[in-house]
């Protein structure tokens, strides 16, 4: 099987790069990746040098970059995104272009490659909040920031390629996923790098709101389920059943760093903040996936991870310190 993965370079596409490898021995996985602040080679690791992975320095909004890099794959997973909710809300432009016009570009060079199956990766955001409810497949999609409706738009847009074209799409949309190599923007590495230097946690509102936690090799392993056995036009919610308030989570941080939390700090709350997300995972429970990794122990591990990679950990931080500066400045 030939794989292209874009966003590769970034958190979940360098694990389902090596997930993938590390299933199917005989695959090759060809990356697109513009390399933004978000993705780096480093994440690779050695994969990097492995003969069965190509890489192709290319923008998923520039056609010719899309037509080339499709060209002479069996398959697609699109991971490539603004995946950050506060830098679609500090200027919605660079996720609209990315998240909606590039997954337009890469379902075209798709139709005219003729790809015998399309992932598209949306998010469980797509909904909006989940106050008091927990949405199956067939919810209405109310997205409430600009990141989430540029991946409605884009979540919609690639099922209208299985309806219009018979371009053979499925639709995951997974939890808040964890794991090494998150970019520390997102609550859990950018805490750890805070609480590491004794800098206030800077918590959105009461911090209260519900995440659903996925682990990101639970979320791989979903991702090729759905791409063998998922039925084309379909979406599959990717629920990890794992809902905690976010200072649940803050706590477990501190805990495993031995850090107090009086380093807690609650801030101005994020505008149109999603109180909770919750999905039902039937559909994706009947393909026999279900999630393993234990929240409390594969947090732990994580957490473990970012220490243990302080390199890493400083140098994908200071590639986004300009937006930290300003996000956070009057907080
Ligand atoms: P990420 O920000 O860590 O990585 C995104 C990658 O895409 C980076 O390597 C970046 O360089 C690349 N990229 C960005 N713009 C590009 C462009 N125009 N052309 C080519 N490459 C580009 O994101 P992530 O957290 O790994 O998320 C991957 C996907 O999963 C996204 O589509 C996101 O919406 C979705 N998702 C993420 C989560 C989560 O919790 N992280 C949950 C649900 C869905
Ligand atoms: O649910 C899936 C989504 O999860 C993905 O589609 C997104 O790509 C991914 O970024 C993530 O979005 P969230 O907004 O849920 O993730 P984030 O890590 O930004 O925030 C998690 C929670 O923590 C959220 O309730 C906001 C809160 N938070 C976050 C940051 C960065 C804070 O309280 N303070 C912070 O500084």
């Amino acid at each position: 099987m030939r794989y292209l993965i874009t966003g590769g370079c970034g958190f979940i596409g360098c694990n389902m790069v090596r997930f993938v490898l590390s299933q199917q021995p005989e695959a090759s996985v060809r990356i697109l990746d513009r390399l933004t602040y978000a993705g780096s080679l480093d994440n690779l690791g050695e994969e990097a040098d492995d003969p069965r992975v190509e890489f192709i320095h290319g923008d998923i909004c520039d056609p010719e970059a899309a037509r080339s890099a499709t060209d002479g794959c069996d398959a697609i997973i699109h991971l490539a995104a603004e995946s950050h909710v506060d830098r679609s809300i500090f200027g919605a432009e660079a996720a609209v272009r990315t998240n909606f016009e590039g997954t337009f570009r890469m379902l075209e060079a798709a139709r005219d490659a003729g790809v015998q199956r399309f992932l598209h990766v949306s998010t469980d955001e797509v909904y909006g909040a989940a106050e008091g409810v927990s949405f199956d497949e067939d919810a209405p999609l109310l997205a409430r920031n600009p990141y989430s409706a540029s991946k409605a738009g884009a979540d919609r847009l690639a099922r209208a390629y299985w309806v219009t074209y018979d371009l053979p799409v499925v639709i995951t949309r997974p939890a808040n996923n964890y794991g090494p190599y998150q970019y520390p923007e997102k609550l859990v590495p950018l805490f750890v790098y805070r609480a590491l230097r004794d800098e206030p946690l800077p918590v959105y509102g009461d911090g209260m709101q519900v995440r659903d936690w996925l682990h990101v090799e639970d979320h791989c392993r979903a991702m090729l389920t759905v791409l063998e056995h998922g039925v084309p036009g379909e979406a599959y919610n990717i629920a990890a059943h794992n809902e905690r308030p976010n200072l649940e989570t803050i706590r477990l941080i501190l805990d495993e760093l031995g850090k107090p939390e009086s380093l807690i700090q609650h801030v101005t709350d994020r505008p149109g903040h999603d109180v909770r997300y919750s999905m039902k995972g039937d559909r994706l429970a009947a393909l026999g996936w279900e999630p393993q990794t234990p929240w409390e122990a594969g947090m732990r591990a994580t957490v473990r991870w970012f220490a243990d990679n302080l390199t890493w950990l400083e140098t994908a931080y200071q590639r986004g310190r300009d937006f930290f500066e300003k996000w956070y400045a009057n907080r």
